[in-house]
């Protein structure tokens, strides 16, 4: 789906959130939505909130698991993405506290195998996941499913690649500050989400929205795994669509 703008695509999705929400609702069932950080879900993010305050969109019926944390910061860093999701949606909707899932990065090294597999338990617990929304990286990544990410692959610690590192250098004041590892759900967690969407803007992401759309189905571009699964959307602008 290409739209105009970011903003054009934020609200056609957040207007399916809103759908899939009220529709939970009347069933008298919880909504569970997979959710992502990073530049691109902000201006979604800010539909959902403008729903709340504006259009009186409650979250009580809303479970969330996020995709992916740093490993090795508290939630209060700055950079973590406990803290990123705090100010840019949970801390200004009505979700309750208990509903909100996001891999810690705290976790000691010998609980990390314990901790990830409690996360999957969850996952299920609450149903499975109705809706991902997924953004992507420079090396195709999905969640921090890094090249190399088996399809089956479950929610694990892993290293980030130097590309990803360089990404996120300029939120860290430099390289040598960016975590080398995160936890992160798997390809295959992923995959078993009921509904899949991916956003990218802008023209630094249309090679590798192309490649994962067009290219061939590859584990060193795990975005390219979506062509596999039954309802997968990618929502791009112009930019991010203009090499397909
Ligand atoms: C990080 C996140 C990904 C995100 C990617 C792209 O690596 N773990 O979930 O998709 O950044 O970030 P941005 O949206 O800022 O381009």
């Amino acid at each position: 789906h290409v739209f105009a703008t970011p903003t054009a695509a934020a609200r056609e999705l957040a207007a399916e959130v809103r759908q899939l929400i009220e529709y939970r609702k009347a069933e008298g069932r919880n909504a569970v939505l997979g959710l992502a950080t990073g530049s691109t879900p902000v201006p979604f993010y800010r539909e959902l909130i403008r729903l709340h305050r504006e259009e009186g969109l409650s979250f009580q019926n809303v479970i969330t698991f996020n995709l992916d944390e740093y490993y090795g910061l508290a939630p209060e860093h700055p950079e973590s993405y406990a803290r990123f999701m705090a100010e840019q949606l949970f801390n200004h909707i009505d979700i309750p506290n208990e509903n909100i899932h996001i891999p810690s990065g705290q976790v000691p090294g010998n609980q990390v195998f314990v901790h990830c597999r409690e996360y999957e338990e969850a996952i299920e617990k609450a149903g499975g996941i109705d809706l991902q929304i997924l953004g992507i990286g420079r090396t195709g990544h999905i969640g921090f499913n890094e090249p190399g990410s088996s399809k089956e692959s479950l929610t694990r610690r892993i290293t980030l690649d130097r590309i990803t590192r360089q990404d996120a250098a300029g939120d860290f004041r430099g390289e040598q500050n960016v975590p080398h590892f995160a936890i992160t759900m798997g390809v295959g967690t992923i995959l078993r989400g009921r509904k899949l969407a991916l956003m990218a803007w802008g023209e630094n992401k249309a090679g590798i929205v192309a490649r994962a759309v067009e290219g061939s189905v590859t584990d060193t571009v795990s975005a390219s795994f979506l062509q596999e699964h039954p309802d997968a959307r990618f929502f791009v602008d112009q930019g991010a669509a203009s090499e397909l």
